[in-house]
């Protein structure tokens, strides 16, 4: 039930003609302290109307609010303070939430629209990134928001597996490279012959030719060509594969940028019609100085096409696909130019849809207040610092619960969980820092202190061994459990809210208030006591277990029941 609107409702009743009711909703406010009530409602904005001084304006509204419905509704000051019904409140949002259990804050907000998400999209031959990680988890998470508010997202992994590179990478593997120890550790390697050739075509100008020459070949569909890039793609998916299994990401599409090749001509030749092709230096490219942008290359002077002419076929091809509503980028803030190139291209070829496109930045993980480096070799590899969580996790649980069944998997999924919940608990655009032992805490704000918080909940109802009924009187009445109730029944909201602004990091901090609440009065109440209310308290632990879970699991983190 939303409450706001029974007092939007009320106050209409009462104002008549003088406000609108979608007026009166914008105003209520949330007071800042529980003794202004639960609502309150300005007036000054009826002083000019009703001539009157706002404070007067409170008070003989009050005379003749209809307050049965209400705990109590009180003028303070210029304010209207609604205090809503406790024992009703909780009866109905107790009830809600363990009728509609894990679908309790589904809405169809979305009425099924596409949103394809371009997420992940590391390159072949090279380690997934800090920054890969990010785009992976975030675009899941996000994935997960749109589903519960009624969108139908499509998970695209647009990896980099087409480019010039690919021609150097041949010559390496050629000249320096064996297959065997490519198929040992794909990504080492293949880094080691990309380095190499980069190291030696300083004094060997000619190695460069001979790359563009394999690239063009590539490009035509070389059976060599073809057969050498599509293994050392197997290969490095295989290792990509590990970590996407590790983190339980899946998607939908693996096209990547190879896949646009035969799409190429029908976009060139699209902007070219246009008359949007010029030639610069020898290039081709688009002019965005109307946008206060610099110039989109389409294609270079050998002919090459590039990343952005790929993803402009892509932009179309999934328009055309998908018949998208939305169309998402999870990609990292240095390439905000790009998708407004992107965009402004898109809108001069005269495709309006071009504004339902959108680029998600998110901000760099960084160590020691410094951005974490990449420099030859040097590069943090993601495995090992998801292997190091479910250490750490491991050892936190060995000392706290040594008895626990099935320790590993709990361990997997509290490290792991710990890892994706830290990166989705700041905002989005924020820079972080990245400590492990922080991270996997069980105090403080953590993933693990919020599944800890749910396995205790679990905990409970498993000791109270009773079934947990709906069809009492579900009130739950003292004042810490207020919090919680007012936070559960907020729930809804918040979803919605995060998948407007595309930002996990609201879920995450709801998650993490709703469990500090849920603590306190854990702390202060004797939730297994036999007295005529322990149904209602069980329902809201209950309650709050599946809110939690919800949560936890809108941000892809696993919930163990125990820990
Ligand atoms: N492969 C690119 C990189 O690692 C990211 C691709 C993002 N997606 C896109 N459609 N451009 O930087």
């Amino acid at each position: 039930m939303d409450f706001k609107q029974q007092v939007a409702n009320t106050l209409a009743s009462v104002l008549g003609e003088t406000l609108e009711l979608a007026q009166i909703e914008k105003l209520i406010e949330t007071p800042k302290t529980s003794d202004l009530g639960d609502y309150a409602f300005p007036t000054f904005i009826l002083a000019k109307s009703l001539h009157k001084a706002p404070q007067q304006i409170a008070q003989d509204l009050v005379a003749e609010i209809d307050a049965t419905d209400f705990e109590k509704v009180v003028a303070t000051g210029p304010y209207i303070n609604f205090f809503l019904d406790k024992a009703a409140f909780s009866d109905q949002i107790l009830k809600t939430v363990l009728t509609e259990m894990s679908n309790y804050g589904q809405s169809d907000l979305g009425q099924g629209g596409n949103v394809p998400i371009d997420m992940s999209s590391p390159n072949i031959a090279k380690p997934i990134s800090m920054g890969h990680l990010r785009s992976t988890v975030i675009g899941n998470s996000i994935a997960k928001i749109l589903t519960k508010v009624g969108y139908q997202p499509i998970k695209i992994n647009h990896l980099g597996d087409w480019g010039t590179q690919f021609g150097k990478l041949i010559v390496a593997y050629k000249k320096w490279g064996s297959e065997e120890a490519v198929r040992e550790d794909p990504i080492t390697n293949l880094l080691k012959y990309y380095v190499k050739f980069h190291q030696e075509d300083v004094e060997h100008p000619e190695l460069d030719d001979e790359a563009r020459a394999w690239f063009r070949k590539l490009e035509g569909g070389d059976e060599e060509a073809t057969e050498l890039w599509s293994w050392f793609r197997s290969e490095s998916l295989k290792e990509f594969q590990k970590i996407y299994d590790m983190l339980d990401v899946k998607f939908d599409s693996y096209n990547g940028e190879a896949f646009y090749n035969d799409k190429m001509d029908t976009v060139v030749n699209a902007i070219e019609s246009k008359g949007l092709l010029q030639e610069s230096r020898g290039a081709e490219i688009v002019d965005l100085t109307a946008y206060n942008l610099n110039p989109a290359l389409i294609r270079k002077s050998d002919g090459a096409t590039l990343y952005m002419t790929r993803d402009l076929a892509a932009a179309m091809y999934r328009h055309d696909t998908y018949h998208f509503v939305q169309s998402l980028y999870v990609v990292g803030g240095e390439q905000r130019e790009h998708f407004s190139q992107l965009k402004a291209v898109l809108k001069e070829m005269g495709n309006d849809w071009s504004d339902d496109i959108h680029h998600i930045p998110f901000g760099l993980i960084t160590q020691g207040g410094k951005k974490l480096s990449t420099r030859s070799g040097r590069v943090i590899l993601l495995e090992e610092v998801l292997n190091d969580a479910v250490k750490l996790a491991g050892q936190q649980i060995e000392s706290k619960n040594p008895d626990l069944p099935n320790k590993a998997e709990v361990a997997k999924q509290v490290g792991i969980g710990a890892v994706i919940f830290h990166d989705l608990k700041n905002d989005r655009l924020d820079n972080f820092d990245f400590n492990l032992e922080e991270v996997v805490r069980f105090e403080g704000e953590t993933g693990p202190y919020v599944q800890y918080t749910n396995a205790r909940a679990q905990s409970i109802l498993r000791k109270a061994n009773q079934e947990v009924v709906a069809d009492d009187q579900l009130v739950v009445a003292d004042s810490n459990a207020w919090d919680v109730l007012k936070m559960l029944n907020n729930f809804p909201n918040v979803i919605v809210r995060a998948s407007k602004e595309y930002e996990p990091s609201v879920i995450a901090k709801y998650a993490l208030r709703l469990a500090k609440v849920f603590n306190k009065y854990y702390a202060n109440s004797k939730i297994l006591a036999d007295d005529d209310q322990r149904n209602a308290r069980l329902a809201l632990v209950k309650s709050v277990s599946t809110v939690l879970e919800t949560a936890l699991d809108l941000l892809g983190v696993q919930a163990p029941k125990e820990m």
